[in-house]
């Protein structure tokens, strides 16, 4: 072992003194031991030799960059496998007919009856128009589209539900209480089920089913401690952008910065979603132009790129895009644009994806992985205006409210208009066909937590501070909060890296 040792040093100082750089004496007595002399010789072999720095590095500070270059390749080789989008929009931009909303509303209408049916209440539903068929009195059950919605002068409820076959008045009476109460969310074209009991042409509703997510869904948790982190809405560009803030988050994420326990998670993180609003863009509200820092939106990319390649570069950066980019804003957005977006494209960990999409992260052999939904949130503004419960318990500040009511129709924008949309005629890629373990929203710039039936839902904070336009529609921005999850434990934490 000796000779060996002996033997590779003067390896090392031939290999140098060929190109005629001389090896410190510091650093060729630090090496002692055969294992470090074969990293060192391969990170001196890779280096620029006319580097004076080269010849008296520190031992150790080669040791430990070399065993860092090696740890990053493991985790890159792993992550490719950890990291599976289920689910991006790629369609090809075509040109629309009416004919294509029927599609896209009969299309939908079928995928939330699909889920609807699974409940024991709906398993014998029937058709709208067979309901002539059936005696006065008789209970039924049917499913339906929302196509209208009023409160009678006795102050009941009255909705026009309609299926492919024909259409149907249900009224839901004030006196049962709890039911009343919960039918008064109901939004316009939100698919639902009816039981009740049919009386002439209007059907008494006993019960309101909506598609929702199953109640016994297990909490899965991976075998290993890891962690993700749920950012959104940067808005680079923006004379807002909160650049002291963002630099700290980069700093911590490098285990720069941080107690013990932070700079724990911080080396443990292997996934980072970003949910939309990487820019702040042009020309998105009125009089933008005042609050932004940087008009060329090239350049508001590439100064986004130049912060995200801070991020060490094992971790995946899963991105999707948000009504600020520079795309269409009619959903599902394609991944953010290659033209637009050219310098994000160039950052070798991140995976675009479309706005929704579908991940899927850390499975393995034993481990079908968790599923992530991602979704920027648009529609968000439409249900804090129009649902009153909604609005009453804290609209914009509570965005796991609007989550939990959207996950419940299963559908991430279930009124027309809501959000402006492609009227695919394949599948409504809005519908949320897949319970996820992770629903990941943004937009609304305030961050908020919560579990719902074994879904976590997470809202991402913001890097920007209250702009003029969010003081107009009443948003309260909470920026700089970080949502992390334990992958193993499932257990939230929300760093913050501002006031
Ligand atoms: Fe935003």
């Amino acid at each position: 072992m000796e000779q060996e040792l002996v033997k590779k040093k003067r390896e090392i100082i031939d290999f140098f003194l060929k190109n005629g750089v001389l090896i410190s004496t510091n650093l060729l007595n630090e090496i002692n031991n055969y294992g470090n002399i074969s990293k060192v010789f391969e990170l001196l072999k890779s280096k620029t030799i006319d580097d004076p720095l080269v010849m008296d590095l520190d031992l150790n500070k080669l040791i430990n960059e070399a065993n860092r270059q090696n740890t990053e390749t493991t985790k890159e080789v792993q992550h490719r496998n950890q990291v599976k989008v289920t689910f991006s929009y790629k369609e090809e931009p075509k040109k629309r007919d009416p004919r294509d909303f029927v599609d896209y509303f009969t299309n939908r209408y079928k995928a939330l009856e699909k889920i609807l049916k699974q409940h024991q209440e709906l398993k014998d539903t029937i058709s709208i128009n067979k309901l002539t068929s059936k005696k006065d009195k008789e209970s039924t059950s049917i499913i339906g589209i929302v196509s209208s919605k009023q409160t009678t002068k006795n102050g009941n409820l009255l909705l026009v539900i309609e299926d492919p076959t024909g259409q149907r008045r249900v009224i839901i009476n004030k006196n049962k209480l709890s039911l009343f109460n919960e039918a008064k969310d109901i939004v316009l074209d939100e698919i639902i089920g009816v039981t009740g009991v049919n009386v002439d042409t209007i059907t008494f509703a006993n019960n309101i089913i909506w598609p929702d997510t199953p109640t016994n869904r297990e909490l899965k948790k991976a075998e290993n401690e890891s962690y993700a982190l749920f950012l959104s809405d940067l808005h680079v560009g923006s004379s807002k952008f909160l650049p002291d803030d963002f630099e700290k988050f980069l700093r911590w994420v490098n285990g720069e910065m941080g107690n013990e326990q932070q700079r724990h998670i911080a080396n443990n993180i292997e996934y980072i979603f970003i949910a939309g609003d990487l820019v702040d863009g042009c020309g998105i509200y009125p009089e933008q132009d005042k609050e932004l820092a940087t008009k060329d939106i090239y350049e508001q990319y590439r100064e986004c790129a130049e912060l995200l390649k801070q991020i060490p570069q094992h971790i995946p950066l899963i991105i999707c895009p948000g009504n600020h980019d520079a795309l269409r804003i009619s959903e599902p957005q394609p991944p953010l644009s290659k033209n637009f977006a050219s310098a994000m494209y160039e950052l070798n960990n991140a995976i675009m994806v479309s706005n929704p999409s579908l991940i899927n992260i850390n499975s393995s052999d034993n481990f079908p992985g968790f599923d992530v939904l991602m979704y920027h949130g648009y529609s968000f503004d439409y249900f804090v205006a129009e649902v009153d419960s909604l609005r009453n318990q804290g609209g914009y500040d509570r965005a796991d409210l609007i989550m939990k009511f959207l996950l419940k129709r299963r559908h991430l924008a279930p009124t027309h208009l809501s959000t402006l949309y492609l009227p695919d005629t394949k599948k409504d890629p809005l519908v949320i066909e897949k319970v996820p373990d992770f629903f990941l929203s943004g937009h609304i710039h305030k961050t908020a937590t919560t579990n719902y039936r074994n879904t976590t839902l997470i809202c991402g904070s913001c890097w920007q501070s209250k702009t003029m336009f969010q003081e107009k529609v009443g948003h309260n921005p909470e920026p700089s909060r970080v949502p992390i999850v334990n992958l193993q434990t499932r257990d939230i934490k929300i760093l913050k890296f501002g006031h």
